[in-house]
């Protein structure tokens, strides 16, 4: 696929002459904390309604997505805001396979990573580093050349993250690196570096809903943190890097992990009520559930729930499913009337488990997958861009006086 194929749509409105007058002053700003009522961007990727626990990409349902979509297929349709032809699939495939290998350099930078780094630093790390040795990775520009440059950038963050993660865990776990294959989906290529073995398809199926389910979700921290980079014409690693970075906080990217933490802690069905009852009476958080913007049952959890059931029971992790459906029934029965349901993380943490990934892993599982989101939406900030620079309101004195050192 041409990489001219990946188009944002631009909206032009004209202004008439008769209807133009002098700029009005601007508004007085006011301060919105956490930015929660705030509109900071235009995009046509994806539409939340929290109040009805609907999330649609360019339109399309989101549990139609995840049970008849594959994650490339997804991808275009983000990119390009509408759905694949089968020739238009095929290119955006073989493009995205070709660029799957990472230069030997970096697999020299993963040797000498600390066997115990927290895996989202390496990542970090080295989605940065990607940029040093490619020589197409210069600075944005808002121009026609500009945004096609950005576009190849994006491919090869998409193609390249799955290498990154799945040969650190190798590193660090002191297994020889798995060169990616070329003739394998993202799915399957990435459990077949993770694990050195080329998984079930009922295994790269599972992990291919997931990809589908995290990659893209509105204005979320990491998004937003990515479109203030790329809008001050920085280039697409480094949009990256930062996104990467915002996502790591444990407010953000880190709860699918605090899943099955708990999951682990609580052991077994019979130990499920006193922990979550007790949890709940000393009004403490149940991870996985709940969200900012969803009062209704999230909807990337419906399918992801019929899933998780299926491959812990391919997998002999049914009790991983029976202790979730217990603890979901708990908290239901108390909280549902808040407006707390089991959020994407709450299943994705069984399923992610059953495909043999570590737990420590789940948040980089989570940028794989939101990268696609991360750069379609640097893309349209390109197409549109305004440097974004908010105001902070100053609350600190006036007229001080400077008091030399020996005064202080
Ligand atoms: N377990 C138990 N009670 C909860 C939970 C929860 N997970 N979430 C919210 N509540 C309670 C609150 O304590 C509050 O109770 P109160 O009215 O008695 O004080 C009530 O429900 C309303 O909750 P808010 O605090 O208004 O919810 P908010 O929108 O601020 O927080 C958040 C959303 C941060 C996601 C929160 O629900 C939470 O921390 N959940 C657990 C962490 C988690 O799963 N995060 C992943 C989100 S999905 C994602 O990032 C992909």
């Amino acid at each position: 696929m041409s990489v001219a194929q990946i188009q944002p749509q631009v909206t032009i409105t004209t202004v008439s002459p008769t209807t133009m007058s002098t700029p009005a002053a601007p508004a007085a700003p006011f301060y919105d904390k956490g930015l929660a009522n705030t509109v900071a961007a235009d995009t046509q990727m994806s539409f939340i309604d929290g109040g009805k626990g609907v999330l649609e990409y360019v339109g399309i349902d989101i549990d139609t997505l995840a049970r008849n979509s594959t994650y490339e297929e997804t991808v275009y349709l983000l990119w390009n805001r509408k759905l694949p032809t089968k020739a238009e699939l095929d290119a955006l495939k073989s493009a995205l396979q070709a660029e799957y290998e990472i230069p030997d350099a970096i697999y020299d930078m993963i040797k000498s990573f600390p066997k115990d780094a927290v895996p989202m630093h390496a990542l970090r790390t080295l989605v940065s580093a990607l940029a040093l040795h490619d020589k197409d990775a210069e600075s944005s520009e808002t121009n026609p050349a500009g945004i096609e440059r950005a576009k190849r950038q994006s491919l090869r963050l998409v193609a390249k993250t799955p290498t990154l993660i799945a040969n650190f865990d190798r590193h660090r776990s002191g297994k020889a690196f798995v060169r990616p294959d070329k003739s394998m989906d993202i799915a399957t290529n990435f459990l077949w570096m993770l694990n050195g073995e080329k998984p079930t398809d009922a295994m790269a199926k599972g992990l291919d809903i997931c990809l589908i389910l995290h990659a893209d979700h509105g204005l979320n921290a990491s998004t937003f943190a990515a479109r203030v980079t790329i809008a001050t014409l920085s280039d697409m690693y480094s949009a990256m890097t930062t996104a990467v970075g915002t996502l790591k906080g444990p407010l953000h990217g880190g709860a699918n992990e605090e899943v099955m933490i708990m999951l682990d802690e609580i052991g077994s069905i019979e130990k499920v009520d006193d922990y979550v009852k007790g949890k709940l009476e000393r009004k403490e958080l149940i991870m996985g559930f709940g969200h900012r913007v969803y009062k209704a049952y999230d909807p990337r959890a419906t399918y992801l729930k019929t899933f998780a059931k299926q491959i812990a029971t391919d997998t002999g992790n049914l009790r991983l499913f029976e202790m979730s459906q217990r603890i979901e029934g708990i908290v239901l029965a108390a909280k549902a009337d808040k407006g707390i349901f089991p959020n994407v993380d709450f299943y994705s943490a069984t399923t992610y488990h059953c495909l043999g990934i570590k737990t420590d892993l789940f948040t980089c599982m989570f940028a794989l997958s939101r990268m696609s989101g991360w750069c379609g939406h640097c893309i349209e900030q390109l197409m549109d861009n305004r440097l974004i620079r908010p105001q902070a309101k100053y609350n600190g004195p006036h007229a001080a006086t400077y008091a030399p050192m020996a005064q202080r």
